[in-house]
């Protein structure tokens, strides 16, 4: 036995990734992600502390052995001490998405956007919310399709992608809520406005066609947003398909597969049959265990819009992704100038409901105007709130504006004739 990936090990040992990751911290072991393999003396002194914990507290790993493995000299203190040796992956170049942010988001040491984790434990599990991008024809809406197991290719005029979807899949992971979107138009528009929409961003790329320009911008979208990427090599199924080339192509962008020592995940897949698609899911379990996504249904309502379209039948429609609280029917909602009363609820796979909590894209009847992809929903206790925060953010923006006429003015008299 040599190295191991941190998962496989965990799964070994029954243990939850997340403590897994905080045994390792206890260990000062550093490491990118679950994915990240682990030396075999680390695997050792991992079994030996889980033995000795037993059923147990788990209150002791951060203290490390006597025999700390040779790769962790003195960094078993249990305090964010700079993640130093651990040579897993040596030449693995950094700029992965995931090398970026830290990697160890569900362990005790590190991000500031937590307040603490006490008060964090306390806020339920969310479910990730994932955004899938690619060149065209690479075969997007087809893996999403074999994932809703539903016909929605054959329903878009054309095969292509006509407007912004979005869905959730039971897996038998949990619930994963999907985005489709043409290209990436949407996660570029979404982004524009300062809205992170998506935890997981799957980047397809044809095996028979590898990287594209639509691919690198997909990737680069990834990067700037810091949104973990998990790389889905489609249509193994064509005799043609070359996965090998398409891991050497992205490895000139610095980006290394696992198999090559990197910490990139790479799924083999086939939309066609179905092939690697549970892989996938796994993986994105796995990447949404290690984010440890959180928030609460009983918080403030927070959202974002997907889409936003005008139905001949029903009016303006808009689908609402929940990012924090509870959206109920009647509930008074505020887009930039505009409001609606959620006349009614619709769930991604048509369904009248009456309430949507977090992670969950809703269809909204009720709004007047048709709001734009990637624009912030707020709620207002009453008709008459929302209408107050309106002329709030309308008065705002004319000060704004009439700052920037004046501004404009004052250069061109600095300026002179
Ligand atoms: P746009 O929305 O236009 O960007 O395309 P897309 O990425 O959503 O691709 P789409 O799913 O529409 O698939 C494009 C073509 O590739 C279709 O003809 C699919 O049938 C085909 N295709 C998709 N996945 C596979 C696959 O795994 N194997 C094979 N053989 N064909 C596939
Ligand atoms: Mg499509």
């Amino acid at each position: 036995m040599s190295k191991v990936r941190i998962y496989t090990l965990a799964k070994e040992l029954n243990l939850e990734n997340a403590r897994m990751l905080e045994i390792l911290d206890g260990l000062g072991v550093s490491y990118k992600s679950v994915s990240s393999t682990i030396e075999e003396d680390t695997v050792e002194l991992i079994k030996q502390i889980v033995a000795e914990e037993g059923t147990g507290s788990g209150d002791e790993v951060t203290q490390a052995p006597a025999a700390a493995p040779a790769d962790a000299p003195d960094t078993a203190k249990g305090d964010a001490a700079p993640q130093a040796s651990q040579p897993a992956a040596p030449a693995a170049a950094q700029p992965a998405a995931q090398a970026q942010a830290p990697a160890s988001a569900t362990a005790t040491q590190g991000r500031d956007d937590v307040v603490s984790d006490a008060s964090k434990a306390e806020i339920p599990h969310r479910a990730p919310v994932v955004t899938i991008m690619g060149h065209v024809d690479h075969g997007k809406t087809s893996l999403l399709d074999y994932i809703r197991k539903t016909k929605v290719a054959a329903k878009e005029a054309g095969g292509i992608t006509q407007h912004v979807g979005a869905f959730e899949a039971q897996t038998s992971k949990g619930r994963i809520v999907f985005i489709d979107t043409p290209g990436h138009e949407a996660f570029t528009t979404i982004r524009a406005r300062g809205a992170n929409v998506a935890d997981i961003a799957i980047i397809v790329i044809a095996a028979d066609d590898s990287l594209m320009p639509q691919t690198r911008e997909a990737i680069a979208h990834a990067q700037a947003a810091k949104v973990p990427m998990i790389i889905a090599i489609n249509k193994m199924d064509l005799p043609q398909a070359n996965p090998d080339k398409v891991k050497t192509d992205l490895t000139q962008l610095n980006l290394v597969p696992e198999e090559y020592g990197g910490d990139l995940i790479v799924v083999p897949v086939s939309a066609k049959t179905g092939e690697g698609v549970e892989d996938l899911l796994e993986y994105i379990s796995l990447n949404a265990e290690l984010e440890d996504l959180r928030a609460d249904p009983k918080g403030t309502f927070a959202g974002v819009v997907i889409e936003g379209r005008v139905d001949k039948q029903s009016g303006v429609l808009a689908t609402v992704m929940v990012q924090e609280g509870t959206l109920h029917v009647g509930d008074f909602l505020v887009v930039g100038e505009n409001y609606g009363k959620i006349k009614a609820m619709t769930d991604s796979a048509g369904g009248r409901i009456k309430e949507a909590g977090p992670s969950t894209p809703v269809q909204i009847l009720g709004f007047s105007e048709v709001p734009t992809s990637g624009e912030k929903v707020s709620s207002a206790k009453n008709e008459h709130a929302a209408r107050d925060l309106i002329a709030t953010r309308a008065s705002d923006r004319r000060d704004t504006e009439n700052a920037q006429v004046q501004r404009k003015l004052t250069l061109e008299e600095m300026m002179g004739p």
